[in-house]
């Protein structure tokens, strides 16, 4: 496996993958890898000659006050993983490569989508978002790239930037890998006590309580009310809990299929998770 972080290096590699006519895939990660990430990989590895996995902890996508500095950093341990999950290269620029100029120029996505749900809370993040994966899109130039759908706003961001830029690239959304509990697997479950790692799994029992409510025909507005009591009652601090249109994330459309949202702080750690209706 390749391991770079020199884009003319990255280039020439491309370029005789290219002259063979074979296909890249593009996995865009910021590392800390688990099960859910080397599931993107196998994704990309079924539909693709040549996988590339890119690790950068992108500093435009976190606010003055989130988790950048202490976003835990495992490169060693993700090269490890990665090569054993049949990755050809690895990605690895660093800051001054991503952003070489002081005055960097930035994708602004439209405000319906990004002002909402995660982008409501955490303003800017989508605009950093677009801007880096664009960024990946073209030092790599894959044929598709596979993100994974616990980040389900960020996957619709993607395919929106995609279709705008007109883009040759096919967006693979993966399913959210989950543990044995269900809880969806994050980077920041490892921001968890004991006891709050026991509790978190009640995000996703909420919102598949609340997924059979809607199909039993009961009211959303008493639901969502319903939910966030329970959450609150189990020590989460809940930000939303929405029911949109899966396909644009905007209100539900008779035939549709509709997206159950949720975003909650417990202690240390902003849990998201989302699941399918209908
Ligand atoms: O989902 C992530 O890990 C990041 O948002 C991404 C897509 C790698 C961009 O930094």
């Amino acid at each position: 496996m390749h391991r770079l972080t020199d884009l003319d290096a990255m280039r020439a590699v491309l370029s005789h993958w290219q002259a063979c006519s074979e296909h890249v895939a593009l996995v865009p990660t910021m590392g800390n890898l688990h099960v859910g990430h080397l599931a993107l990989i196998k994704a990309a590895r079924q539909r693709s000659d040549r996988v590339v996995a890119s690790v950068f902890v992108n500093p435009t996508q976190f606010g003055p006050d989130e988790d950048f500095a202490s976003y835990p950093r495992t490169l060693d341990d993700d090269i490890a993983a990665l090569a054993e999950a049949g990755c050809d290269l690895v990605w690895m620029p660093s800051v001054k490569t991503m952003y070489p100029l002081a005055e960097r120029f930035s994708i602004a996505v439209p405000a319906q989508l990004a002002n909402q749900l995660c982008g409501e809370f955490r303003p800017g993040h989508f605009d950093g978002v677009a801007s880096v994966v664009l960024r990946l899109f073209n030092q790599v130039r894959p044929r598709l790239a596979v993100f994974g759908e616990k980040d389900f706003q960020q996957l619709l961001v993607i395919r929106r930037l995609v279709a705008d830029l007109a883009l040759d690239i096919d967006i693979v959304g993966w399913p959210t890998q989950r543990e044995a509990d269900g809880l969806a697997m994050s980077s920041r479950n490892q921001y968890l006590t004991p006891e709050q790692r026991r509790v978190a799994p009640s995000l996703f029992q909420t919102l598949t309580q609340t997924a059979e409510g809607l199909a039993a025909g009961n009211d959303w507005k008493a639901l969502e009310g319903q939910a966030r009591d329970k959450l609150e009652e189990a020590g989460f601090r809940p930000q939303y809990l929405a029911l949109r249109c899966a396909e644009d994330l905007g209100d539900p459309k008779p035939g549709r299929p509709q997206r159950l949202l949720a975003a909650a702080w417990l202690g240390k750690a902003r849990l998201i998770d989302n699941i399918g209706l209908g």
